[in-house]
């Protein structure tokens, strides 16, 4: 009883992939063991940088919805919801929005590094930049103490528990729950090339993606570039695949990996193989899972249609409190209208 409240969301931007197998979701399935869980599908936050790509949106929920129920999410353990059923995300976020001064906003890392770095996207809306104010009110709505994230969204925590200090301090209240974030530590896996993992880089192994695709990518994984031929000795620590060994290969072989690399005695061609046959391995119980469930997409929807439910009376009641705080609410005086 009286366990502590765990929320985390997922953007419906693309489809899942390794780095968001081993970054975030393996971890949500071990919380749900210990917390009480809260897990959406953050499809509002997918639009604030891809508004005009609307039409994969409800694809990319049903792929987010089998994943989950393939690597482990039990809605018997976690409620498994999806944000824009939820209006209240949405009523929260603008009454935050009156109260978040735009310099907190402007100075945001994740803000000013893609205002900076990313070309092919418009984000110059108002929406891009209340990112994080949507963010704090999904988090708040459920009284969340912990909130496992990656680093880069740790000042995202930070602004959201300004904005609740905020909020608190102008309506005299405490009706919302500070949260923490939680970081996972797990170990880190790059791209096919080395960078980050991520759909817009074109570097991501899928987890839909059939067995010869995923070979397919692991062969064309960058490996040491000095290392010209199998005859030339390599360096396992300049090379993209041995990140991978290190996650997916046992330690013994990696040791074993390591002294032919070097000397020059194993192939990448072969060490590519195992490292697949590695890979296959340990998905093999999550792709058994996703053919179960992609042939049974009403039921993924049906769950998480029930959690959306179960979410929306949390929301509501979080949301009314807050309302009450501010001696602004309407849905009270008249209700039956909202
Ligand atoms: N911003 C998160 C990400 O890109 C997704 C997200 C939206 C989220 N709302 C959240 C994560 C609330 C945790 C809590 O990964």
């Amino acid at each position: 009883m009286n366990k502590k409240r765990v929320l985390s969301g997922m953007q419906t931007t693309g489809k899942l992939h390794l780095g968001n197998l081993l970054g975030a979701l393996n971890n949500w399935v071990k919380m749900q063991e210990e917390y009480e869980c809260y897990y959406f599908a953050a499809d509002w936050h997918s639009l604030s940088s891809n508004y005009e790509e609307t039409e994969d949106l409800e694809d990319n929920l049903m792929d987010l919805g089998i994943n989950w129920m393939a690597a482990g999410l039990d809605p018997e353990k976690a409620v498994l919801f999806v944000q824009s059923l939820i209006p209240e995300h949405a009523v929260l976020h603008l009454i935050f929005s009156m109260i978040t001064p735009l310099p907190w906003l402007e100075r945001v890392p994740s803000y000013k590094e893609k205002m900076e770095q990313v070309s092919n996207k418009d984000l110059h809306t108002y929406g891009f930049l209340g990112y994080p104010v949507l963010q704090a009110a999904d988090i708040v709505l459920y009284n969340a103490h912990y909130v496992p994230v990656g680093i880069d969204q740790l000042p995202h925590l930070e602004l959201t528990r300004e904005i609740v200090r905020r909020f608190h301090d102008i309506y005299k209240c405490k009706v919302f729950v500070e949260p923490e974030g939680k970081m996972s530590h797990v170990p880190k896996l790059p791209g096919t090339d080395g960078r980050k993992m991520s759909k817009s880089y074109g570097n991501a192994i899928y987890l839909s993606d059939s067995k010869e695709e995923m070979f397919g990518k692991i062969k064309n994984i960058i490996t040491d570039p000095a290392r010209v031929r199998k005859t030339d000795p390599g360096d396992p620590d300049k090379c993209v695949a041995f990140s991978f060994h290190k996650v997916f290969s046992a330690p013994e072989e990696n040791e074993l990996t390591m002294t032919e690399c070097k000397g020059a005695a194993r192939g990448c061609v072969a060490c590519k193989k195992s490292l697949a046959d590695n890979i296959f391995k340990s998905l093999e119980p999550l792709l058994e899972k996703r053919a179960y469930w992609g042939q049974r997409p009403d039921e993924v929807l049906g769950i998480l249609k029930d959690g959306s439910v179960k979410a929306r009376k949390v929301a509501i009641e979080t949301l009314s409190e807050a309302e009450d705080a501010m001696r602004f609410n309407f849905s009270k005086i008249l209700p039956g209208v909202r």
